[in-house]
């Protein structure tokens, strides 16, 4: 079975997730990069612009995507929870229209108001079989907590697709 890990992280902790996952499941990594810095700054003001670009439902420009989802039989996404939904880039590769038929499987992190994000994925990825679903809580505090979790999400999902 041929798994990929997309995932889309600012500040590190779904980056964290996401290689845990890869390596439990010997899967391949797909980072969504975005052509321009989507958020100039790390600062409090971090949340007014990522906030806004949220709100405004933008589309980032991808750079290249390295691997091609329609090569694999199980995906997992993973995102960080901005307004209390999935982040700019997720939409980015929505619109790109190449996930079809696909199993994958969700994830998010999020410092304890995950909001519908889920919820909001499962009703974007239309089209999909949504196997599993899974968040994460402050992982840059608690990251070992956070790997087992991980780590134990995906060898049962692993062991069931299998
Ligand atoms: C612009 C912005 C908006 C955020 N909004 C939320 C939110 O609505 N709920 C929440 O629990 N955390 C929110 N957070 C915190 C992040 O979801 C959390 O730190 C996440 O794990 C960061 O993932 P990353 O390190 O992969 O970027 C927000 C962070 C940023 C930068």
């Amino acid at each position: 079975m041929k798994i990929l890990v997309i995932y889309h992280s600012f500040e590190g902790s779904t980056k964290l997730i996401a290689e845990t996952i890869a390596k439990v499941t010997n899967a391949d990594i797909l980072e969504l990069k975005t052509k321009e810095e989507l958020v100039k700054t790390h600062g409090f003001m971090k949340y007014f612009w990522g906030g806004r670009s949220v709100v405004f439902k933008d589309k980032p420009e991808l750079l290249a995507l390295e691997k091609n989802p329609t090569d694999y039989d199980l995906i997992f996404i993973g995102t960080p929870v901005w307004a209390f939904t999935f982040t700019p880039p997720l939409r980015s590769l929505l619109a790109q229209e190449i996930l079809n038929n696909k199993k994958i499987a969700i994830f998010c992190t999020h410092e304890g108001g995950p909001g519908k994000t889920l919820e909001n994925m499962k009703n974007e990825f239309v089209g999909n079989e949504i196997v599993s679903e899974m968040d994460f809580k402050n992982v840059k505090k608690n990251p070992d907590e956070n790997i087992e979790k991980a780590t134990e999400w995906a060898k049962q999902l692993f062991s069931k697709m299998a």
